[in-house]
């Protein structure tokens, strides 16, 4: 990323104030853009705000979850910027699942934040993307492979993954290209040690169930619209970072 120039680009950020999120928006600030955060934890989000290089960025408290927010964040985003060049859906929840007793509420809460949320940004921002534009959806392994009890959010992640492909042919014609990354266990600070179960799950083996710090294996890309790239391992938030940069030479489109 710091090779790469984004001055003058807009880009967004759902879910940017903590996590894999934050390491995005930090990454992407440092290459030049203005940034457009939603979050929906208040202090980080302003502390994201005071603490990311450049000027201009615009970082909102909100819930994804809820349509005005995100009506309200999006109207503020093309007031301020005019365009987007860069969408990253990343905002994400659990309520977990049938054995928790996930209440169709929460599991609909979930689906709102992970799903409805980027669908509606798309939208939003579908006749202000600049052509060459990307969406990038933050998925994870749990679309294809899950843990027990974990239905709220293997649903969302399914769901998320499906979006990606239908939005890369919708949006094909616009020039804007879609894509997803799915994460493997991300080392965020807050799961503490891996489960043998946890470790099971990706039988890559390079998830293991006690805390492993390896680093991704640069230049790894997604080459097309509509691709999804799974990263079965346990990483750091920066690991994800340089996948989310999806290089406009990569496209098999060529825009
Ligand atoms: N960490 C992992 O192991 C892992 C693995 C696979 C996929 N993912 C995905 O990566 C993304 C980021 O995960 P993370 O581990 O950094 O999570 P996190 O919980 O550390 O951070 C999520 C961020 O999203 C914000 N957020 C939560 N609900 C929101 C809402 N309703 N509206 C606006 N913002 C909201 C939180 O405040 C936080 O800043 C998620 O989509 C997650 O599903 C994570």
């Amino acid at each position: 990323m710091r090779d790469v120039d984004f001055s003058g680009s807009t880009v967004v950020v759902t879910g940017g104030a903590c996590g894999i999120g934050r390491a995005i928006a930090e990454a992407f600030a440092a290459a030049g853009p203005r940034l457009a955060v939603l979050d929906v934890k208040h202090e980080e989000t302003a502390s994201l705000l005071e603490e990311l290089p450049g000027e201009g960025h615009l970082c909102v408290t909100g819930n994804a979850g809820v349509e005005e927010d995100v009506r309200s964040f999006a109207e503020k985003v093309l007031e301020c910027f005019g365009r987007v060049d860069v969408l990253v859906n990343n905002a994400c929840i659990t309520r977990r699942g049938i054995l928790s007793g996930c209440s169709f509420e929460e599991f609909n809460e979930v689906l709102r934040v992970g799903v409805s949320a980027p669908y509606l940004l798309s939208l939003l921002f579908r006749d202000h993307f600049s052509r060459g534009a990307s969406i990038v959806n933050i998925a994870s392994t749990r679309a294809s492979m899950s843990q027990k009890d974990t239905e709220s959010y293997s649903a969302a992640k399914g769901a998320l993954t499906s979006l990606t492909h239908a939005l890369a042919m919708s949006l094909s014609p616009f020039g804007v290209r879609v894509n997803s990354i799915s994460p493997g266990w991300i080392d965020t600070g807050v799961f503490g040690v891996l489960s043998p179960e946890d470790a099971f799950q990706h039988p890559s083996g390079r998830v293991r169930s006690r805390a492993v710090r390896t680093p991704v294996p640069p230049g790894t890309g997604i080459t097309a619209a509509g691709a999804s790239v799974c990263l079965h391992k346990k990483g750091h938030p920066r690991n994800g970072v340089a996948l989310v940069y999806v290089p406009k030479e990569n496209n098999v489109n060529g825009w």
